[in-house]
């Protein structure tokens, strides 16, 4: 029997190695993006650098309270952006939700001026230009193809959950802008929900924003959940707990400022993987991960090179 070469042992250690680098603590759930703006901008352009500053500064501040806006550069090649990490998400989840989401968009979305990407744990908004003070009704929708036995009494929950969770965060007066809830639906069962608007948006922004999403969230009303998400408000509720019951904790001073983000190089490829364009509304939910499978894919890729170099 043949021992086994050394070098191949050395490979699959390497391999190892790079799948532990390679797969994030956190997997987080891709939702959907938006490529927008007219135009691309050319590679090493001078907003292509400010962008990268911009995905840079996100993470480490976003940290802090859950949400970042910034702008990068001086006019004409400036680079605006905002993180919203859903308000459960703990400071480390954020940061590294803000990271990979950088990341992904240049790959999603590769030279688009403007673009949102849309993870269950964050959003990531950027553009050439200034959007921090409008609503953005870039939207999608998703919902699960099974249907209740009981949609009449289903649908009035679903109802008065959303205006509860809607008068909950307009009137709150911290500005968290995010609220959750359940409610019983019979004896056996209970719908959870959730809203969120960026925190850009004064309340009564966020009370208009939240009013479109669920008028259009109700229109899948019989689905047992569903969801709807555009760059500046989002709205979500199923028949199971989704979210976490602990709230990001408010901003504490900051002792010391986080260490610098180290940036991961961008994914190989998203083609294989790249959803259908947002044209084709609405998506079907499943608990399928497109991370996840981007990254198998990535390590696959990994795994052949070292086969190969054996
Ligand atoms: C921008 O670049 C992408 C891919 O690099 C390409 O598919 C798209 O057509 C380009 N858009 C414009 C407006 O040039
Ligand atoms: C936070 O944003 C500021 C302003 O863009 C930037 O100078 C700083 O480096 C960022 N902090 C972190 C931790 O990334
Ligand atoms: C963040 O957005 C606010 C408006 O919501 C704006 O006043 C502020 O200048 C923005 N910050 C940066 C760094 O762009
Ligand atoms: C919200 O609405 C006001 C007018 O009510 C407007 O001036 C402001 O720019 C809007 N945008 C945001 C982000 O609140
Ligand atoms: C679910 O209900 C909708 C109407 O609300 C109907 O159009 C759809 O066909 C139903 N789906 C299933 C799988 O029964
Ligand atoms: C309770 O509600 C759920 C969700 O609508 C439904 O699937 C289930 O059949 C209901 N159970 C009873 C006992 O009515
Ligand atoms: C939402 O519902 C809860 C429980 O029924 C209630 O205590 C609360 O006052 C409601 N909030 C609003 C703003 O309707
Ligand atoms: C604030 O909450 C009350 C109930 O507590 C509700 O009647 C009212 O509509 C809410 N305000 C807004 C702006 O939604
Ligand atoms: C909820 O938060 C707690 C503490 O912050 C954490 O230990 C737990 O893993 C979280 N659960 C989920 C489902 O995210
Ligand atoms: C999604 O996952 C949750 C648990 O994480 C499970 O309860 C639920 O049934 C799943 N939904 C679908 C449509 O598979």
């Amino acid at each position: 029997m043949n021992p086994v070469p050394f070098s191949c042992l050395c490979f699959f250690l390497v391999f190892s190695c790079a799948l532990l680098l390679t797969n994030p603590v956190n997997a987080f759930i891709f939702v959907d993006y938006y490529c927008l703006g007219d135009t691309n901008y050319t590679a090493n352009s001078p907003f292509e650098s400010n962008l990268y500053e911009l995905f840079r500064s996100l993470p480490g501040n976003a940290s802090l309270t859950g949400f970042y806006n910034d702008t990068k550069g001086t006019s004409p090649d400036q680079a605006y952006g905002l993180i919203q990490c859903r308000g459960d998400q703990e400071s480390q989840e954020c940061h590294d939700c803000a990271g990979v989401a950088g990341t992904d968009i240049t790959g999603y979305c590769p030279n688009s001026k403007s673009a949102i990407l849309w993870f269950d744990e964050c959003l990531l908004h950027y553009s050439d230009s200034w959007f921090f003070s409008s609503i953005d009704i870039n939207e999608v929708l998703l919902y699960n193809r099974q249907n209740v036995t009981n949609p009449d009494l289903f649908r009035d929950r679903v109802g008065q959950l959303m205006g509860n969770l809607s008068s909950t965060v307009v009137n709150d007066t911290s500005k968290f802008l995010y609220a959750t809830r359940e409610i019983g639906v019979n004896e056996t069962e209970s719908i959870y929900g959730l809203v969120q608007c960026t925190r850009n948006l004064n309340r009564d922004n966020c009370s208009n924003c939240l009013r479109m999403i669920i008028s259009d969230l109700a229109v899948y009303g019989d689905s047992i959940g569903a969801q709807v998400h555009t760059g500046s408000c989002s709205a979500r509720y199923e028949i199971y707990p989704f979210f976490n019951a602990t709230v990001f904790p408010p901003p504490p001073p900051p002792a010391l400022p986080p260490p610098p983000t180290s940036f991961p190089p961008p994914p190989e490829s998203h083609s294989p993987l790249s959803q259908p364009p947002n044209t084709q509304p609405p998506n079907i939910v499943d608990n399928s991960s497109g991370f996840l499978l981007r990254f198998s894919a990535t390590q696959f890729a990994i795994f052949l090179v070292i086969v190969m170099a054996c």
